[in-house]
């Protein structure tokens, strides 16, 4: 079909959306939010590209991933490149971290990062195909009080913006040495049962054992509940760092709990794992994929599609209750050497699934600051106040005081009337005369009081307005 023969309306790809008005304001609100936390903790900023060389997240996320296996999505450029549009964002921070020498810098390098992330899943409530994180990384240490700070940093980022009963899931993977052993185990087991499993765990067994506990199937998911646990099988040394963890836990009042078969969906962890879902911890089920969550999952996408057909509620698309995570990370110390490094360089990271988070009762109060509450609203009226009103607004915005105005509309009373309904309390009254003299009324909203002030004076009459905001 050539464009011209396009009859339908355009759409935009399926599980990727238009954020706008209050819900694009939440999401620039949060991440203010986030960024001024992580900025207060010693974080700097970092952006990666979108796009990475396909290799990265083969050899960092792993081949025997489903994010790998079924969900990147991939192009080859005119060039011939291989590239990813970036399924996660640790693997990109860490090519990065290498790639610029920040083995060279004081260590560790604490960095966080925000943005839109890709991953070809079927698309349900809480799950897009693009969708956005903020993510924090701490590399080049080993300390547990890093994976602390991480774990610290998501429960505060949450409570900051009104999810304050969250409970952590947490697990250790341990490190090489303790996984060998408990993966033979792990595949020794899981061959017992190797009839009833799924086409995929059967290949697992062979090639990856440990993703043998990550499987959505059911049946699959039976066999988790006897499967050896991994904990048994730790080093001193690994179980060490997780004692220790969760001694920093129990010292800041983290509410955890210990979940063994907790493996998450990508290679490169090692030691620390953990999880965040919405909920008091004695109530939640100790999985994000328990059949509980699912049942619930189910529930909800069949009012989803009720609603669909009536009428499309926004808060239809938020997953917050139904018990997905709503942040995951863990500690990956050999991700480095996976994706290339000569040395091995440690790390620990967490991300928060930022559109598991803006509903719509918390987008108002998300508003980045700027736009909590305009203080001023402008009106001009005519032509000769029109031509001048830029100038004015500017000065406003040197001001830092932000404002509100309907540049189209022409008429006092209508003007006056949405600063009524806006609730501001200043409005600034911007006519014909007013232009010819260079002067702007000042109206306090509440008692109706004018004063005529001459542009020159605005800034200085303005600042001594602001202690009255
Ligand atoms: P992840 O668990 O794959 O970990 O993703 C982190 C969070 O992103 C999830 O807990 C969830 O809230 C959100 N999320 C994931 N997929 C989707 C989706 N399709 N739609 C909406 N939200 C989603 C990571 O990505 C690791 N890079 C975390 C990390 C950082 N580990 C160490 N450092």
């Amino acid at each position: 079909k050539t464009p011209r023969e396009i009859k339908e309306p355009p759409l935009s790809p399926k599980g990727m959306r238009d954020l706008m008005g209050d819900e694009y304001f939440a999401f620039q609100g949060f991440f203010e939010k986030a960024s001024e936390i992580a900025l207060y903790y010693g974080f700097r900023p970092i952006e990666t590209p979108i796009l990475e060389r396909s290799e990265l997240f083969l050899r960092g996320i792993g081949e025997d991933t489903d994010i790998v296996e079924k969900e990147m999505y991939t192009l080859k450029t005119k060039g011939g490149d291989q590239l990813v549009m970036r399924p996660e964002g640790t693997a990109g921070v860490m090519r990065a971290y290498i790639e610029k020498g920040m083995r060279q810098l004081p260590q560790p390098v604490m960095l966080y990062y925000g943005g839109q992330f890709f991953r070809h899943e079927k698309p349900q409530k809480g799950r897009y195909r693009e969708f956005r994180q903020f993510g924090m990384e701490i590399i080049g240490t080993k300390k547990s009080i890093a994976d602390a700070m991480i774990i610290r940093a998501a429960v505060l980022i949450l409570a900051e913006v009104g999810i304050g009963d969250v409970c952590v899931f947490i697990n250790s993977i341990g490190d090489k040495e303790s996984r060998a052993n408990f993966i033979k185990e792990l595949a020794h087991y899981y061959r017992k049962h190797i009839n009833d499993l799924c086409q995929d765990c059967k290949r697992r067994i062979r090639v990856n054992p440990l993703r043998l506990l990550d499987c959505k199937n059911p049946k699959c998911k039976e066999y988790k509940k006897d499967a050896p646990e991994i904990l048994s099988y730790l080093s001193d040394e690994s179980k060490r760092h997780f004692k220790e963890v969760l001694e920093y836990l129990e010292a800041q009042n983290i509410r955890y709990r210990i979940n063994p078969t907790l493996v998450r969906g990508i290679d490169y962890y090692s030691e620390t794992v953990f999880e965040v879902v919405k909920g008091d911890c004695e109530e939640v089920a100790s999985d994000s994929d328990s059949p509980d969550s699912e049942e619930k999952l189910v529930k909800a996408e069949e009012k989803n599609k009720r609603t669909e057909k009536e009428e499309k509620e926004p808060s239809e698309l938020y997953a917050e209750d139904v018990g997905l995570a709503l942040a995951g990370g863990g500690r990956y110390d050999y991700l480095a050497r996976a994706i290339g490094s000569k040395k091995d360089i440690s790390g620990v990271g967490m991300s928060i699934g930022v559109d598991r988070i803006i509903t719509p009762e918390r987008m108002k109060k998300l508003h980045p600051r700027i736009l909590r509450k305009p203080k001023i609203y402008f009106i001009q009226l005519g032509f000769e106040a029109k031509l001048k009103s830029l100038n004015v607004i500017e000065i406003l915005r040197e001001a830092r005081i932000p404002i509100m105005h309907s540049l189209g509309k022409d008429s006092l009373s209508g003007q006056l009337a949405i600063a009524e309904r806006m609730d501001v309390p200043y409005a600034l009254i911007f006519g014909q005369k007013e232009a010819i003299d260079d002067t702007v009324i000042v109206r306090n909203m509440k008692n109706r009081s004018q004063s005529i002030v001459p542009i020159g004076k605005l800034a200085a009459h303005l600042k001594k307005m602001k202690q009255n905001f």
